[in-house]
């Protein structure tokens, strides 16, 4: 049995064994730094580690999440080191990516005792990734949901349902006697260092706000409902399934994920005022002087506050951000060549990582002969999710004084569905399943 106490520079990656969290408690993952790219959007430069851990208690022992598949050896040597499968009583699946569960069907062959503990909406996830041997047992599983507990005789796991961070399958899991919370990919992110805990590592800051920026920030909403469950947790270690193991002062990262959800824009604005950005881009001057025709007619609805920015001079991140605190989102462009201009497009997608249910959008340009860009910004706009209240206005070439009054009351149009009409009802991705139009009321 090859079990360190700590976590000393060289740590676990040199000898495969596990790590003692608290007692009893333990990380049995593994370690991946070679790996430059996960999940094909994601960047790390030293790698990524997937976090597992083990819990004994007098009656038994739970598993919380495994490993990727290509790395279950690490796993179960770990494993191996610190307790027989034939005590394995429980399998806490916090989150079915197949970085978590690669090594789950062997480790359910090996211990034919377990039972499995989900979510409910984890449930036809489970379904579609396991794909049993022949000789499989069935596959059994209890579905829990916030607050149902399972004991392990003297340790209790008590679950928090945490949908959507990043997957509709999400929990998380506390270990009620030690403070621990197993918090999925929550709090996690993409450093791989042998030393394990934060107060050992390196300085990974930047990964834990990329990680967010990347995997969270388009389900704000839901971290901001997760950290209501969090938050009056008395904790005193977080352990995710990535990157370091949070033990020092680890209230610091609930704090963070409070700081990077919360509005900002919202803050500074006027009580019920509303936030509108046009962007624009323009070869002659045409869709500029419509831009700023639209932002002077939605001024005069009052109530709106209207940004203009001219894509040509600005950087893509910066805007994005903007975005992601507005309610609506005006596009212009001239059609080159029977599209919009590039510029329009590398905004429109950098907008997956933000939350765009509920925002307006609308699409307007000047055009020479052919003008399909405003209609295809308004397509791509549907697709985000945004709701398309106005039609786009093209106008040819050079606008008259009558054409800038259309675009005018483009403007005003648009800011009036914005200041009377209120956000979009937002639909549950969970609510598709069984949805139709009319009972979706949309
Ligand atoms: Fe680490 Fe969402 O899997």
């Amino acid at each position: 049995m090859t079990t360190s106490s700590s976590a000393a520079a060289g740590g676990p990656a040199d000898d495969c064994g596990a790590v003692e969290l608290a007692a009893g408690v333990h990380w049995i993952g593994a370690l991946d730094p070679g790996l430059r790219t996960f999940d094909l959007i994601l960047r790390t430069a030293n790698g990524t580690t997937y976090n597992s851990y083990l819990v004994r208690g007098d009656d038994g022992v739970a598993v919380i999440d495994t490993v990727k598949a290509e790395l279950a050896h690490d796993f179960f040597a770990r494993l191996e080191g610190v307790a027989r499968y034939d005590e394995i009583r429980v399998i806490v699946l916090n989150h079915l990516e197949p970085d978590h569960t690669g090594a789950l069907p062997e480790l359910m062959r090996r211990a034919p005792r377990a039972q499995l503990y989900i979510s409910k909406r984890a449930t036809a996830m489970l379904k579609a990734l396991l794909k049993p041997r022949d000789d499989d047992r069935p596959l059994t599983y209890q579905t829990v949901g916030t607050g149902d507990e399972v004991s392990l005789g003297g340790r209790t796991l008590r679950f928090l349902h945490t949908p959507f961070l990043h997957w509709p399958d999400t929990q998380c899991t506390w270990l009620v006697e030690e403070g621990v919370l197993f918090s999925g990919d929550v709090f996690g992110c993409h450093h791989c260092d042998a030393r394990l805990f934060n107060d050992a590592c390196g300085d990974f800051r930047f990964a834990f706000d990329y990680y967010y920026a990347h995997i969270m920030r388009p389900f704000k909403r839901y971290v901001v409902e997760a950290l209501k469950l969090i938050e009056p947790l008395p904790i005193k270690l977080i352990a995710p399934t990535h990157g370091p193991i949070l033990r020092d002062r680890p209230r610091r990262y609930v704090t963070r994920y409070r700081e990077l959800s919360t509005p900002s824009l919202a803050e500074r604005l006027d009580q019920g005022e509303r936030s509108l950005i046009i962007f624009y881009m323009s070869a002659y001057g045409s869709t500029a002087r419509m831009a700023e025709a639209i932002r002077t007619g939605a001024e005069e609805e009052g109530g709106i506050r209207v940004s203009l920015y001219d894509l040509e001079g600005g950087e893509t991140q910066p805007f994005v951000d903007l975005i992601e605190s507005a309610d609506a989102l005006a596009l212009g462009s001239p059609t080159i060549n029977g599209d919009a201009a590039k510029p329009i497009w590398d905004l429109l997608s950098s907008l997956t990582v933000i939350d765009l249910g509920g925002k307006l959008g609308a699409a307007f340009g000047s055009y020479g002969w052919s003008g399909e860009a405003v209609r295809m910004i308004e397509d791509r706009l549907r697709g985000l999710k945004l709701r398309v209240p106005v039609a786009g206005l093209r106008i040819k070439l050079i606008p008259t004084d009558e054409e800038l009054e259309e675009c005018r009351a483009f403007g005003r149009a648009l800011a009036g569905t914005l200041v009377r009409g209120g956000r979009g009802r937002v639909v549950e991705f969970a609510e598709l399943q069984s949805a139709t139009i009319e009972n979706l009321g949309v």
